[in-house]
């Protein structure tokens, strides 16, 4: 028989906090947080950026120290994106392919200051390194090419992972990309450098101050529709995400977050991989907004919004907020 009230009363369990406590469901501890790190030229350089405020770029002397902090936090895991120099930015993005470009400097540096105490996350895609911020080679008629772009961003992958990158994440989207760079990394002694396939990935609204910290938003002409899946879709991520765990990534990336949780929730119950979520600068934006506007507590603001990621499925989220919300957990 079915309790009802007033057998039942809900509210029962809610009523003291250490009920509450016992009760609860889902846990957000700072071993699920990935930080990302925007790098830049220099030494003991900081640069703000404005549309993500409290968020700067580091020169790589900086980007260590970050690093250091984030194992002082618990935080297991930090993802690198370079703001390129102008005069290093073509149409090929050949700087990609540079042993010495920033992304491979703040690696080395992260490693000599953290040791393996710290996972470094790299992103696999050609817009921080073109001249039209795209992610991949643009033909004549514009068309961003699949096939010739996936070679370069092979050899993009080998970079990072020779540098010491522990965890490739191809941002791109292109078909194919994963079994490629899987085959490249076994056959070039980095069979334990892990896949972590931005599989879902939506050609959205919410990327803009990630493209003023790396550069790309000035030079961008066009969207990314052509290869970013359409917000509307849903069963067609499921697709992709199918096709990249055999093409062999060992985990799973949705992308926006907040707004996508349909589809972390959809992924985790089809398939028993690993499953993490971008929080990305326009929703670390619109949370700094919407505080300093006075509509809301920030710190709950940021605790709500993350441990959401954790009760929709997620192992972790890549979040801008990472080392605020770390504090904030470790009391
Ligand atoms: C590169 C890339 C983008 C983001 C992460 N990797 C931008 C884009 O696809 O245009 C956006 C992340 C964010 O907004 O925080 N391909």
């Amino acid at each position: 028989m079915t309790a009802s009230y007033p057998n039942l009363r809900l509210r029962r369990t809610r009523a003291t906090g250490w009920s509450r406590a016992l009760h609860r469901e889902n846990l957000l501890t700072p071993a699920d947080l990935i930080w990302p790190l925007f790098v830049t030229q220099g030494e003991g350089v900081e640069e703000p950026i404005s549309t993500l405020p409290g968020v700067s770029r580091w020169s790589t002397d900086g980007i260590a120290a970050r690093a250091r902090e984030a194992v002082d936090l618990g935080i297991p895991c930090i993802a690198l994106f370079p703001n390129t120099p102008a005069d290093k930015r073509s149409d090929d993005g050949a700087e990609a392919l540079n042993p010495d470009n920033l992304m491979c400097r703040a690696i080395k540096a992260i490693r000599d200051a953290c040791g393996n105490d710290i996972g470094i996350l790299t992103d696999v895609a050609l817009d921080p390194y073109t001249a039209h911020g795209q992610d991949g080679l643009v033909d004549d008629a514009g068309y961003v090419t699949n096939d010739d772009t996936v070679a370069i961003l092979v050899d993009q992958a080998l970079n990072q992972a020779e540098a010491g990158a522990d965890i490739i994440a191809p941002s791109d989207m292109m078909d194919g990309r994963v079994h490629a760079i899987r085959m490249a990394l076994e056959m070039n002694g980095h069979s334990n450098v892990q896949i972590m396939s931005y599989a879902a990935k939506y050609a959205s609204a919410f990327y803009g101050p990630f493209r003023d910290a790396v550069g790309s938003r000035g030079l961008l002409k066009g969207d990314k529709k052509t290869y970013q899946m359409d917000p509307a879709n849903s069963d067609e991520a499921l697709r992709e995400v199918g096709l990249d765990i055999a093409e062999g990534a060992d985990s799973i990336m949705v992308k926006p977050g907040l707004a996508y949780l349909d589809i972390v929730r959809r992924v985790k119950e089809r398939f028993d991989v690993p499953v993490f979520a971008y929080q990305v600068s326009g929703e670390y934006a619109m949370i700094e907004a919407a505080a300093a506007a006075g509509a809301g507590d920030r710190d709950a603001l940021v605790l709500e919004t993350l441990l959401a990621f954790k009760r929709a499925g997620c192992s972790g989220v890549l979040t801008y907020h990472a080392a605020h919300a770390a504090k904030l957990l470790n009391g």
